[in-house]
């Protein structure tokens, strides 16, 4: 079901008409006020984690992980440069020519590349954007017939990107699970391999911004994700309590949350939280998603070390079987994870 691309609908009729598949009830879009999610320090995290000492930034991240399911990373570790050239190689990617991009399209039934995503009728509402999808990690997972080689240096700020932001996240879920009483081992050793994938996001302005959403209401099907803001406007917006937030960047520091494969894991103890992006009345908006799942062989379940004491809330499946029926289903908020409880 191949729909057409946003930035080119845009291009062609100056974006004053809005195709009813992608206006929502206004409602739907409105955002509360700001939501300051917390701030975490990653060189204070790894030298805690060095020192092997439960310390102030760790006690925040499980702070943080608790509460809010979200915060911002500053002080991490991906040099200015590979940050500059990514930024950089994304927004010249989506300028390129159609006919350019085109070259990357995704095909029908599959995953990954130039395109939509969850795209399954004729009648469903369709977000306000393009995509670019890559698998990243491991490296025999990548598909690079896929990988633009147009900027020149795309694909090499790619796999640079993609291999210090796996570095941050690995550090990310050693001091988290020592905060949740585990071994790092008992995580780390299911993210040997581990899969990343990239999900590049291309907003188009829209005269009716308060009628349209960029990406819709959903949680991630990973452990954990690392988002880059591509420019400056902002868009990201999280649900708590029951309505929705907008978050503000900090300058520099990457957005990461909580995925759905680790509230299986943990059995509820952090959470994901349902998130979606919005888009501007007047600016393109452009951010990188890096999503960071265990290996291919571990399968997704509640860790046996945390449920000694408790019953399991969700469901064992085999990883590929996860994906497929996450890939495979809406993005409706949570719905995706509702179906892996037990009742
Ligand atoms: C998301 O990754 O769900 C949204 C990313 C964004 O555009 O901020
Ligand atoms: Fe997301």
């Amino acid at each position: 079901l191949p729909v057409p691309s946003v930035q080119a609908m845009v291009a062609a009729t100056g974006g004053a008409d809005v195709p009813p598949r992608y206006l929502r009830p206004a409602e739907a879009v409105a955002g509360d006020s700001e939501a300051h999610i917390p701030i975490i320090d990653y060189q204070r995290l790894l030298l805690e984690l060095e020192l092997d000492r439960h310390g102030e930034e760790s006690a925040r991240l499980h702070g943080a992980c608790q509460d809010w399911g979200f915060f911002q990373l500053i002080n991490h570790s991906v040099p200015d440069d590979v940050v500059e050239g990514m930024k950089a190689s994304i927004q010249q990617f989506f300028q390129l020519p159609m006919e350019t991009k085109k070259q990357f399209a995704m095909e029908r039934g599959q995953l990954e590349g130039y395109g939509q995503l969850f795209v399954f009728s004729e009648d469903q509402k369709l977000d306000w954007a393009d995509i670019l999808y890559l698998y990243t990690q491991p490296h025999e997972s990548r598909n690079t017939k896929l990988w633009p080689d147009q900027p020149a240096n795309f694909r090499s700020t790619l796999d640079r990107y993609s291999g210090a932001v796996k570095e941050i996240a690995d550090s990310l879920l050693a001091t988290m699970a020592e905060n949740l009483g585990l071994k790092q081992e008992v995580i780390a050793d299911r993210c040997v391999g581990g899969v990343q994938s990239v999900r590049m996001n291309y907003y188009p302005p829209c005269a009716q911004a308060e009628k349209v959403v960029g990406f819709s209401p959903h949680s991630d099907a990973d452990l954990l994700t690392l988002v880059l803001q591509v420019n400056h406007v902002q868009g990201l917006q999280i649900k708590r309590n029951g309505s929705w937030f907008p978050v503000r960047p900090v300058e520099g520091a990457l957005i990461v949350n909580i995925g759905d494969i680790f509230e299986i894991f943990t059995n509820g103890r952090y959470r994901s939280i349902e998130h979606r992006a919005v888009v501007d009345p007047k600016e393109e908006r452009l951010s990188a998603a890096a999503f960071h799942s265990p290996n291919i062989h571990a399968t997704i379940g509640p860790l046996k070390e945390l449920t000694a004491d408790e019953d399991e809330a969700y469901k064992t499946v085999d990883h590929e079987n996860f994906m497929r029926l996450f890939f495979a289903t809406k993005l409706e908020g949570k719905s995706f994870l509702d179906r892996m409880k037990l009742k």
